[in-house]
């Protein structure tokens, strides 16, 4: 593969093919475990991460996948390291490199995400690990008062200084800033705050000097909160999420990998399949970089236990499968119960 970084962020952007997000930190990933009675330990997590990274033929649909620290200095079973594993397959290893988000001073109920200290050593460590391209997580939060000016601002200050750093290493930067989908806000509220925090990064990005042909954005969709009693239809959110992008998303960027945010799997599916059939100009590839909507169904699936490997690989190749379509405009409904050829996704150990 090519080391350049505008070849790698078009390779992540390929036809057909979208980003595999399993870059939970060590808590979250217990707490997704936890849902469903999985203990987590270092060797359940790293089988967990083994069981999607060694998923036959996922690397049709899957292009990169985002490693969180633990993983990327893990083994397969068979003694491989797990980024290799993955680059084997034909997958680019990332990495997540934040160390979080922690409470923003001044602002009881906001965070800053941090992690730029030490960032240009690890981001060369991570380098020769083999991972190609990182990721940064900044987080938005919508009520009737909030964001403040404070949040948006130094998130996206933080967000291209990680980004320039990135460059400067030969990473690849997925840039997130992610408006959270908690609260009652309607569809329009989103909107609005997509907007003005999608206008502040660029202009970041643009203060730090980071070249827009080398980077990947990650951003929500516009919809409505959870808790907002009228759901948009998949149409509206759609046109909303495609309008709010064209209006903020300089032509230059390559492409647009949306977070799934909470939204259930097949809404997920659904939303970008619609957002990529609707008519008139875009400048990007548009797929997605999902973790919970790619996962959950496989995490379910295997509950665990090694006997049922086979059948969180089938899970998760359905899903890749169907987000892959959809990245291209080529979903339907009816996918969903086609079955999944068994060798096509069986467990490989190398
Ligand atoms: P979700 O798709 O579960 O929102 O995760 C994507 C992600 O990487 C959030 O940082």
């Amino acid at each position: 593969m090519s080391e350049d970084l505008e070849s790698i962020a078009a390779a992540l952007v390929a036809d057909g093919k979208g980003i595999l997000a399993a870059d939970e930190s060590v808590a979250t990933l217990t707490r997704r475990f936890d849902a469903f009675g999985i203990q987590s330990t270092e060797q359940s997590r790293r089988a967990y991460r083994e069981m999607l990274f060694t998923t036959r033929g996922a690397a049709e649909f899957i292009s990169g996948a985002i490693l969180y620290d633990e993983t990327i200095r893990q083994e397969s079973s068979g003694g491989t390291p797990l980024a290799q594993v993955l680059s084997r397959q034909g997958i680019v290893p990332g990495i997540k490199v934040d160390t979080g988000a922690n409470p923003l001073a001044g602002s009881a109920d906001e965070t800053v995400t941090e992690g730029l200290d030490g960032l240009r050593d690890r981001l060369a460590e991570y380098h020769g690990m083999g991972a190609r391209f990182a990721k940064w997580r900044a987080v938005i939060r919508i009520t009737d008062t909030l964001p403040s000016v404070a949040c948006v601002s130094a998130n996206a200050h933080a967000l291209a200084r990680y980004a320039a750093l990135c460059q400067e290493q030969h990473l690849v930067p997925i840039v997130e800033p992610e408006v959270l989908m908690n609260g009652p806000h309607t569809t329009e509220r989103c909107e609005d705050v997509a907007a003005m925090a999608l206008h502040a990064v660029f202009h970041a990005l643009f203060e730090q000097g980071v070249a827009l042909e080398s980077m990947l954005l990650k951003p929500n969709m516009v919809i409505a909160g959870m808790e907002c009693s009228r759901r948009a239809s998949v149409q509206e959110v759609a046109s909303a999420t495609l309008r709010c992008l064209r209006r903020h998303v300089p032509a230059a960027v390559p492409g647009i990998v949306f977070l799934s945010g909470g939204q259930t799997d097949r809404m997920a599916t659904a939303h970008l399949n619609e957002i990529n059939r609707l008519p008139g100009p875009r400048a990007w590839k548009i797929s997605f970089s999902y973790g919970r909507a790619l996962q959950d169904a496989a995490m379910g699936a295997w509950h665990g236990r090694d006997e049922n490997l086979t059948a969180g690989q089938h899970a998760f190749y359905h899903r890749a499968r169907c987000n892959g379509a959809a990245s291209l405009g080529k979903y339907t409904e009816e996918m969903e119960a086609e079955p999944v050829n068994a060798r096509s996704s069986e467990h490989r150990r190398d």
